[in-house]
């Protein structure tokens, strides 16, 4: 206890993988779900972080590593604030990824596994054509490389299942991590620190 209130145990749910992956879907369901079970969640998305936190940073190698960083300097800090933080971003290089996982303890990286030619075809922002065509230089997956993770916490393989059963798969996850209560033990929380 912590001035009275029960102390809830943070984590940073790292979402990676292809631009039309899936990453933003899913954390949207997975963030309702947090909500509803009475969390403190905020989420950090690469689209959205990139107006602002990383406004003026572009494509290269050195500036999505840059990006990654700061959203891992951000999660870091409300992670270990008990906040339930959600972070989606393509985050394609695994130094970058690592050197975040390292620094925040309580890090799970689920892999959004979708293939190119599934991400291309949705092309929910018509950004694939214009990568394919040439007009979008150094584009992930098309002209630019994206590192899988070697050793994700989970893998979600959206496009053999639906963004609910992702979701589902994710939050099990973090019942199984000790992050959220479960049916079974109803009262479980995390207060030892
Ligand atoms: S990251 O590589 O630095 O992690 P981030 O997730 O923040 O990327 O931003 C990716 C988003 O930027 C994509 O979903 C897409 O909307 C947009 N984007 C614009 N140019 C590119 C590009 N060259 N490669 C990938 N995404 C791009």
């Amino acid at each position: 206890m912590e001035n009275g209130r029960v102390r809830e145990r943070g984590f940073t749910l790292w979402f990676t993988g292809l631009s039309g992956a899936g990453k933003t879907t899913v954390a949207e369901i997975v963030e309702k779900e947090l909500r509803e079970r009475g969390r403190r969640v905020e989420v950090l998305d690469g689209d959205i972080v990139r107006t602002n936190l990383s406004k003026g940073l572009g494509f290269s190698r050195e500036d999505r590593n840059v990006n990654v960083l700061r959203i891992g300097f951000v999660a870091n800090l409300l992670t270990r604030n008990g906040v339930a933080v959600i972070v989606s971003a393509i985050s394609p290089f695994k130094e970058a990824r690592d050197q975040v996982r390292r620094r925040i303890i309580d890090f799970v990286e689920v892999f959004v596994d979708a293939p190119l030619e599934v991400c291309a075809e949705r092309d929910v922002k018509g950004l694939y054509k214009k990568a394919f065509a040439g007009e979008i230089a150094q584009f992930t997956g098309v002209s630019d490389p994206y590192e899988p993770p070697a050793a994700p916490d989970l893998v979600l393989k959206t496009a053999e299942e639906e963004p609910h059963e992702s979701a589902s798969r994710v939050i099990e996850k973090l019942e199984f991590f000790g992050y959220l209560p479960t049916e079974r033990d109803p009262t479980y929380r995390w207060d030892s620190r």
